[in-house]
């Protein structure tokens, strides 16, 4: 089959990491036979300093006319003047709303092997194996007016949260669907207590999960889910929430799994038809971390959680369930022999550079595959 992956590097480590994503997609395909046509196109800070602007409509453009978008990171201290009117991060959320892409899923395993790499308790961690699954496209960040201006009495500034049912609806179902492939356990996290959106939330979410009677629905508030996630992490099977409550849990989620540097993030639009199972959809992929400045042109960074992205990408846009799984146990077989970056360190073995990593993870897809 052939695919065409639109690659936005960005700033920062983004192109050392995404470099050797597509490396790793590339011995896919050689290995399974199939093209994947790879186009550049710039966003955020650098996108900023060549056009003036964080998403040139060439890169917006270039992304519609591919199967999927494999983005790096984007932001640095060059682009962070709080008073700029052009940020890198609008490049992020220019994508996400103008690809349509409302369902951010952001998986959090422990793989065995790093357990002692994390400050919480091995023993808390045993059996962590969470999907977290961020509304993108509403809420906080995208909610109007959102504006500051100043006042007799001193300056003033609003964001607004905002959501509709059909939004509510759509993510909580993205939930019900994947917890039914999974231990069918799903938590829907809001903050019903204080906020009228999250009263909406709850009630609309209640009514979709009722269609789903095989999945075991809680609802959680948000201080309390923060807490538990520390807690007992191994309880969470499902988690659906809104944009930033989102956010800032998968923060705190990727600290389970040892290092941010771990973690890959798929963020989907609507299925594109197919049947269930082989349903091919738009989405765009990119580690969770940031763009790392301080270690940017190192080739020091841990580029594991874009090549989990890129798998992430083969088995949702291109229903590619095979061709993910070796990336994911190619992964997982390098860590386990010892194989590692900065953040994730083994006493007594040598720190490998975000090259080196590359190359071990296609010695192990190659070698998996007896050749
Ligand atoms: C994330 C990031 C972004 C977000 C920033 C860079 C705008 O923190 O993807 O989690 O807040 O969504
Ligand atoms: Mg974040």
């Amino acid at each position: 089959m052939k695919f065409k992956i639109a690659v936005l590097p960005g700033d920062g480590i983004g192109p050392e990491v995404i470099a050797q994503a597509v490396r790793v997609l590339e011995t896919i395909g050689e290995k399974y036979g199939h093209t994947f046509e790879f186009a550049e196109a710039m966003v955020g800070g650098q996108a900023i300093d060549a056009t003036g602007t964080a998403l040139p409509p060439e890169t917006l453009a270039l992304c519609k006319k591919s199967d999927a978008v494999l983005l790096g990171a984007v932001g640095g201290p060059k682009w962070d003047d709080p008073k700029a009117a052009v940020r890198p991060e609008q490049g992020l959320l220019g994508l996400r709303k103008g690809l349509g892409l409302f369902a951010n899923l952001r998986p959090v395993r422990v793989l065995p092997m790093l357990l002692d790499s994390t400050t919480i308790k091995p023993e808390v961690l045993k059996g962590v194996d969470i999907i977290v699954i961020r509304e993108l496209t509403g809420g906080l960040y995208f909610g109007k007016p959102s504006k500051r201006w100043t006042t007799a009495r001193g300056r003033r500034a609003v964001d607004t949260l905002v959501y509709s049912e059909q939004e509510v609806a759509r993510i909580v179902r993205v939930g019900c669907e994947l917890a039914r492939q999974r231990r069918k356990k799903l938590t829907s996290v809001d903050k019903a207590n204080v906020l009228s959106s999250s009263r909406l939330w709850r009630e609309v979410a209640q009514e979709v999960a009722s269609e789903y009677p095989d999945v075991a629905f809680e609802n959680m508030l948000v201080d309390t889910c923060a807490m538990q996630l520390i807690r007992r992490p191994a309880s969470f099977d499902v988690i659906v929430t809104e944009n930033m409550f989102g956010d800032i849990l998968t923060d705190e989620a990727s600290v389970l799994a040892g290092s941010m540097g771990m973690l890959p993030s798929a963020s989907l639009g609507p299925t594109t038809g197919g049947q269930s199972g082989t349903e091919r959809r738009f989405g765009m992929y990119e580690p969770i971390h940031g763009s790392a400045p301080g270690m940017a042109g190192q080739n020091k960074a841990n580029p594991l959680a874009t090549i989990l992205s890129a798998a992430m990408l083969l088995r949702y846009s291109c229903a590619l369930p095979a061709e993910a799984a070796a990336i994911e146990r190619a992964v997982e077989a390098v860590v386990a022999q010892g194989v590692r970056t900065y953040d994730i360190p083994e006493p007594g073995k040598p720190v490998v550079s975000t090259a080196a990593m590359g190359d071990a993870v296609i010695a192990a897809i190659k070698d998996s595959l007896g050749s």
